[in-house]
């Protein structure tokens, strides 16, 4: 799998596995080892997806190497605030059964509870974060779901700085502001739900033919168009064939004006960001 390095040097494989609403055991379990299987390197979860322990568990049961995967995970809207945090930076960890994370995020910036003071608490959550880091628990840290307004409030304060924004990104929803700004910070992007517009797409007439031009599915142009965009795309699905369909990205380039097509495509689905 090809990597991107990230500000802090280090290196992140530039495709991964999600698992958020895998909640079944077996599906969560068997998901983390299928993708591992299918040559997947990078698992992304959070606090919130309430999987931390099957992930865990998908990891040692593949058999590979804890150092040859990339892993995320994601402080939960209820654990903001320095000592919350901390605290939940050792769960994850128990939780996941290692002794470090690849990656560690703020989930969302604004939450319930810190409505009104949101920009102090995301500032010591952020310190909490750097903590962990300096003391080993966590190698990188980055955000998710930071709009302008939320990164002009922390970057200021920042002691270490964000190596990832993590994003819902795909045709029809671009938050070309937020990115600008993000990778002008030096973030690399992360993008969540990639494959959104599928239902979408199958009436799409333009989009059939870019499957048969390509021979490629709806799914895997989408996942492509996010490599094009410099994004690193995290996809999920529970079925073995999906998840091997979906890695199959990397044979095949979007010409400029399939791009276009892409980067101006209406969205009609209703947007949760
Ligand atoms: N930071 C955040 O706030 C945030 C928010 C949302 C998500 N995320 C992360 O980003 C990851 C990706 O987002 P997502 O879970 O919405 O994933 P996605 O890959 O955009 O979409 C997953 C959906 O597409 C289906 N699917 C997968 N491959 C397919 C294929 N080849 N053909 C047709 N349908 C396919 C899946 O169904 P089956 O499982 O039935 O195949 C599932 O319903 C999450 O899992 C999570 O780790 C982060």
């Amino acid at each position: 799998m090809e990597q991107l390095t990230l500000l802090n040097g280090k290196e992140i494989p530039v495709l991964g596995y999600g698992t958020w609403q895998n909640v079944d055991p077996s599906e969560c379990v068997d998901g983390v080892v299928n993708a591992l299987k299918a040559g997947y390197r990078h698992i992304d979860t959070a606090q919130m997806y309430g999987n931390e322990t099957l992930v865990g568990e998908g990891i040692r049961k593949s058999g590979v190497p804890r150092e040859e995967i990339f892993l995320t995970t994601k402080i939960d809207n209820v654990n903001h605030a320095y000592e919350d945090t901390l605290k939940s930076v050792d769960e994850s960890l128990r939780a996941l059964g290692t002794d470090y994370l690849d990656l560690m995020l703020i989930h969302w910036p604004v939450v319930s509870g810190h409505e009104e003071d949101w920009r102090e608490s995301n500032i010591q959550t952020w310190r909490a974060l750097e903590d962990a880091h300096e003391a080993g628990k966590i190698r990188s840290i980055g955000l998710s779901n930071f709009k302008v307004e939320h990164l002009e409030n922390l970057l200021p304060h920042c002691r270490v700085k964000p190596v990832i924004n993590q994003l819902r990104l795909h045709p029809g929803v671009l938050q070309a502001e937020t990115v600008a700004l993000s990778r002008e910070a030096g973030m690399a992007i992360q993008a969540w739900s990639p494959l959104s517009p599928i239902s979408q797409m199958k009436e799409d007439a333009q989009v059939l033919k870019m499957t048969e031009k390509y021979n490629k599915s709806i799914a895997q142009l989408l996942l492509r168009y996010g490599i094009e965009k410099n994004y690193i795309p995290l996809t999920k699905s529970v079925h073995a064939a999906r998840i091997t369909e979906n890695a199959q990205i990397f044979d095949f380039s979007l010409e400029a004006e399939d791009l276009a097509y892409l980067d101006t495509w209406h969205w009609d689905g209703d947007i949760f960001l």
